[in-house]
């Protein structure tokens, strides 16, 4: 993990998304989208990628998904600007495709190093891409709106914004999904973080989960 300022870190990771052309996605872009809000979030948004107004703008989540995220985190009882907001491919898929699992691990490494250099106690998913960056092989419809201590953060899985936005049904349940699910994970990560369980792993520590405790050893029978 690098010990440089959260904003530093950062402002280094946009200069290289706003560059990269690790994968094919830059083509016919006007613009990267490295993601927006408060260097030391306590929660951080990560959606899938951008779309057409946010290519535009170069900023994520300006169109109407974004209308309705602003939406969700008021449920949540979040502002924007004390959350950070993110996308795991930063540049925008053309017609809106999903990305291909070579275009999201070629934007792997900038995730990782804004999750380090952020530090947010939760991690909220929005959609199926980013969920499978935390927890393979669910489905987003059965863990919508459930929360998780996953190495050493809070991630809490919900419905895409885009998903929800037309579909009343779906609507209702993604402003629920906020309205509770954010406030519990957050009361939770605190107290976590309170106690050193939750939030980067001190220095000198293995961030990876912990193993399973070893099976007690079988007890020796006494005869006598
Ligand atoms: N959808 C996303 O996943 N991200 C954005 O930034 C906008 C729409």
């Amino acid at each position: 993990m690098s010990s440089a300022e959260p904003l530093t870190v950062l402002e280094q990771v946009a200069a290289e998304v706003r560059a990269c052309t690790n994968c094919v996605l830059h083509v016919g872009t006007k613009n990267g989208v490295p993601g927006e809000g408060n260097p030391q979030a306590e929660v951080m948004l990560i959606g899938e990628g951008p779309g057409f107004n946010e290519d535009r703008l170069g900023r994520p989540f300006v169109g109407q998904a974004g209308g309705f995220l602003n939406e969700l985190l008021e449920a949540a009882g979040l502002k924007r600007d004390e959350v950070f907001i993110t996308n795991v491919v930063k540049h925008r898929p053309p017609e809106n495709r999903d990305p291909l699992p070579e275009e999201i691990k070629a934007c792997s490494d900038y995730l990782t190093r804004q999750i380090a250099a952020i530090n947010p106690k939760v991690i909220v998913t929005l959609g199926r891409f980013s969920m499978a960056r935390f927890i393979q092989g669910a489905s987003i419809s059965k863990i919508h709106g459930q929360y998780k201590v996953l190495d050493r953060r809070v991630v809490v899985t919900m419905y895409h914004p885009a998903a929800a936005l037309h579909q009343q049904t779906l609507r209702t349940v993604a402003l629920e999904d906020f309205r509770t699910a954010v406030p519990a994970a957050l009361k939770l990560a605190r107290e976590l973080a309170a106690q050193g369980k939750v939030g980067n792993a001190p220095a000198g520590q293995d961030d990876t989960p912990d193993k399973p405790d070893e099976p007690p050893a079988p007890q020796q029978l006494s005869l006598f």
